[in-house]
């Protein structure tokens, strides 16, 4: 049967890494497959309202292409999922799209377990900053399947391909897609991989599965307490349920709260832009 990967191009560049890497590997398949093509930051992503809504089963107030996306992310067999580094971090478009995950729980049973890359494009050495965290992040929060995340220096677009290194990661990346393996970090969090890190006294939580880790004399890495973050979509609905009771403590309290900030209400004066 025929396999619909669906290429998340988080670059606005045409023809520019993000895009040409991700076709790139498609060239590899060696099976019949249809490469559809969305690029992130031509969407119109709005911000979350926070308002809860969706929590409690009701539609999103936000008109926009999210629910588009999610439902075209349903649709796939396999995701490749790429981004430019800008400042240090993944392209905006992706925070965005994370800050409406909320909307992701009407999918999860649908999006679970959909095999995944993730490719992270940096032009300058060692300057990739936390962008595979937030691709990782987005990857978890749809329950996807991660088979490797990746970082791959080029600046120019299209240069990923000057390089035959690149070109041979392009091949083993399409032969794992669809396979039972995976290319793990061999030293990033020992629970799920990514390799980066807040530092605590005594040891390592690993910002996004949250898992302890403290690392030994002989540089292993000692899981000491899992996260408790990912897992299978009945584990990931604990954190929407817990949701729903914060709405019903905030309803409770909301009394106290309109007392306890009325002071402080109508300080200062706000600067709005037309
Ligand atoms: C606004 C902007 C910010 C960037 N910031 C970084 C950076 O922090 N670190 C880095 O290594 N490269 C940075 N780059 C370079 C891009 O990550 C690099 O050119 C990448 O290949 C772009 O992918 P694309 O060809 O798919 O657009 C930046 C590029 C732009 C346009």
């Amino acid at each position: 049967m025929t396999k619909e990967i669906l290429g998340l191009v988080g670059s606005p560049r045409k023809n520019g890494n993000c895009e040409i890497f991700i076709k790139e590997i498609s060239t590899h398949f060696d099976f019949a497959h249809n490469l559809k093509l969305i690029r992130l930051p031509e969407l119109n992503i709005m911000p979350c309202s926070a308002c809860y809504g969706c929590i409690m089963g009701n539609p999103c107030p936000n008109k926009d292409h999210m629910e588009r996306l999610l439902e075209t992310i349903v649709k796939a067999d396999g995701l490749i999922v790429a981004t430019p580094v800008y400042y240090f971090g993944a392209h905006s478009i992706f925070k965005r799209i994370l800050d409406r995950g909320f909307l992701f729980y009407n999918y999860l049973n649908e999006t679970y377990g959909k095999p995944c890359i993730l490719l992270n494009f940096y032009g300058i050495k060692d300057r990739i900053g936390v962008s595979p965290q937030t691709l990782m992040v987005f990857a978890y929060s749809l329950g996807l399947d991660i088979k490797a995340s990746v970082n791959i220096e080029a600046a120019l677009p299209g240069e990923v391909l000057f390089n035959e290194t690149n070109k041979e990661k392009a091949k083993e990346l399409a032969r794992i897609l669809f396979s039972d393996k995976k290319i793990e970090n061999s030293f990033g969090c020992p629970f799920c991989g990514c390799e980066i890190v807040r530092i605590i006294e005594e040891g390592f939580i690993c910002t996004v599965c949250h898992g302890y880790f403290k690392i030994d004399r002989n540089g292993r890495r000692i899981k000491i307490k899992e996260g408790g973050i990912i897992g299978p979509p009945e584990h990931m609905f604990l954190h929407r349920d817990w949701l729903k009771e914060m709405k019903q403590r905030f309803l409770k309290v909301k009394k106290q709260i309109v007392k306890s900030i009325s002071p402080l209400k109508d300080k200062g004066e706000w600067i709005r832009f037309d």
